[in-house]
């Protein structure tokens, strides 16, 4: 079993429709997955059985359940770094002991925890104050990782938010920041610096900016700081006191780091039982991932879906389509989680990948991108695997008919996708109108080709329990379809050039330092940019 026959097989099913798969049996239970009370639905691919047995066999021989229970047991899995990737054991609330060097790492996560829920308690009812009273907004201040996950689940959260406000600052341009702050009193904001290392620039410089902003209005700044970071003695330096700082070890990964102290902002809008509920989510699909047989284990027939569509059928993207609109940043965090994770050249022991590393993820809500770029997935001339989700119920009991039209509209699309409209059909729906070759001119615009694939998930509603099953869902995803690349889906080393250069231009559009060693195009870059007050 090998890529070549995955791609024998894509190009044996290429043009074969896909509806034809549903002739024989029941295709929809068939080429569908539950976990819990969610429901995976990947029927509308050009998948059939053997394709899936070859997929399944293609999993089992790359070790993946193997690499599985050994990142659930603390082994090196993070090879170039030598570290275990054990995001897994902050939401172990319910599991045995996880040991790593011989400590049982469920001790201090569970501590952590405790604390963080202990903080969390005093800034919601007010027993932690600013100086200028009751903690009224929280700033989080941090970057990748140490933004997207709390600013994600926050948005999707928001009916079960009853703390005080939360705002997200991650780029280093100063309008964000600025925007951010202006309005809020700094004598009742709380700002949050999360940074695993406590040296991400972009983080540092607007901590140091917030610092400043609070400085002109209170005595002690620092005493409204907290800090969520594995760097300790940086984050002492920066003036914050160890009791609002909330540690995690190098174990785990920026990416996969919302369950733990960078979850802080999370758990203060929705409160230290509604945290535990998301956490207990993703335990269960953590519970579910182990336990589950490949052809009814959700997070393993998603990866292998998208292994068949990105490796086998070549399809080099797959949009997100969330259709709630508190699903807005989801897209976003899924393209840090896929894409820093699984967007890697060489496999674990450096060749040169034998197939292309993962696919670009992206995507927006449901029925705003259908106002948009579906036009393109529709009748463009690219295939674009969608993946599809929506709760049954909405948070609006009074409103409930817009969600069924929500709901609608998602199914609707899939379902177009799948069937399209053939060149009769367009011919009989404009027949009144046209006639002859300008009959024919018109209808080949109203052709959509269909056939084209697309997976839903269903949840019965965005609860943190859900929200918690939907990111560990995804999280395990990217881990099959790593280790049936043969990658380390947890370093990065993509993101460092670009921070190095960084540090090195500043100084040359500041004229402090010489551009001559810079290409061509940078040269001229710079120098424009200087011309203009750079
Ligand atoms: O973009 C690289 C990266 O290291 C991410 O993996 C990480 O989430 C982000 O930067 C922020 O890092 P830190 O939490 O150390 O500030």
């Amino acid at each position: 079993m090998s890529w070549s026959d995955l791609k024998s097989r894509a190009e044996a099913a290429q043009g074969r429709p896909i509806l034809d798969l549903f002739g024989t049996g029941d295709r929809a239970a068939d080429f569908s997955v539950s976990a819990g009370d969610m429901l995976f639905d990947y029927s509308k691919t050009n998948m059939d059985a053997a394709t899936r047995d070859l997929l399944i066999d293609m999993a089992r021989e790359a070790g993946v359940m193997d690499r599985a229970r050994a990142m659930f047991a603390g082994e090196t899995l993070n090879e170039t770094e030598g570290r275990a990737v054990l995001h897994t054991a902050l939401r172990n609330l319910n599991g045995g002991p996880v040991m790593v060097d011989g400590q049982d790492v469920t001790i201090e996560v569970r501590a952590t925890l405790g604390r963080m829920e202990g903080f969390a308690r005093a800034v919601r009812d007010g027993s932690y104050t600013g100086q200028g009273g009751r903690i009224t907004d929280v700033v989080n201040i941090g970057i990748g990782g140490s933004d997207l996950g709390p600013a994600m689940a926050v948005e999707a959260l928001s009916p079960y938010a009853d703390g005080p406000r939360c705002h997200f600052v991650s780029n280093v341009d100063a309008a964000q920041i600025a925007d951010t702050l202006r309005g809020l009193d700094p004598a009742t904001t709380l700002v949050i610096v999360a940074s695993k290392t406590f040296t991400t620039i972009e983080t540092m410089t607007n901590a140091a900016t917030a610092r400043a902003w609070m400085g002109e209005v209170v005595a002690d700044p620092a005493a409204q700081f907290a800090a969520l970071s594995s760097a300790q003695d940086k984050t002492a330096a920066f003036g914050i006191d160890d009791s609002r700082v909330f540690g995690f070890a190098d174990w785990v990964g920026g990416r996969y780091s919302m369950w733990g102290p960078i979850g802080l902002s999370l758990m203060i809008a929705i409160g230290p039982e509604d945290f535990r509920a998301f956490l207990t989510g993703a335990e269960d699909m953590d519970r579910h991932f182990l336990s589950a047989e490949p052809a009814q284990n959700m997070p393993m027939m998603l990866a292998l879906t998208g292994i068949w569509h990105n490796q086998g059928c070549g399809y080099a993207t797959r949009a997100v389509l969330p259709y709630e609109q508190r699903l807005a940043r989801l897209p976003a965090y899924l393209q840090q989680l896929e894409m820093e994770s699984n967007g890697k050249r060489v496999s674990m022991d450096g060749e040169t990948l034998e197939v292309d590393s993962g696919p670009v993820v992206w995507g927006e809500p449901g029925t705003n991108g259908q106002h948009a770029f579906y036009q393109l997935i529709h009748q463009g001339t690219r295939v674009i695997p969608c993946e599809f989700m929506v709760g049954a119920e909405g948070h609006e009991p009074d409103l409930k008919h817009q969600h069924t039209l929500l709901v609608a509209n998602c199914l609707a699309q899939s379902e177009a996708l799948l069937r399209g409209r053939s060149l009769d059909e367009a011919r009989d729906l404009m027949a009144g109108k046209f006639e002859g070759d300008e009959l024919e001119r018109q209808a080949r615009h109203r052709v959509f080709p269909g056939n084209r694939p697309s997976t839903t998930l269903l949840y019965p509603q965005l609860t943190p329990h859900v929200l918690g099953q939907i990111v560990a869902l995804y999280e395990h995803r990217v881990f099959v379809e790593g280790v049936m690349l043969g990658i380390n889906s947890f370093d990065q080393w993509g993101v460092e050039l670009g921070k190095e250069l960084a540090k090195a231009l500043q100084p040359v559009l500041e004229g402090e330092a010489d551009a001559s060693g810079k290409d061509g195009s940078t040269r001229a870059l710079v120098d424009w940019l200087q011309k203009r007050g750079a």
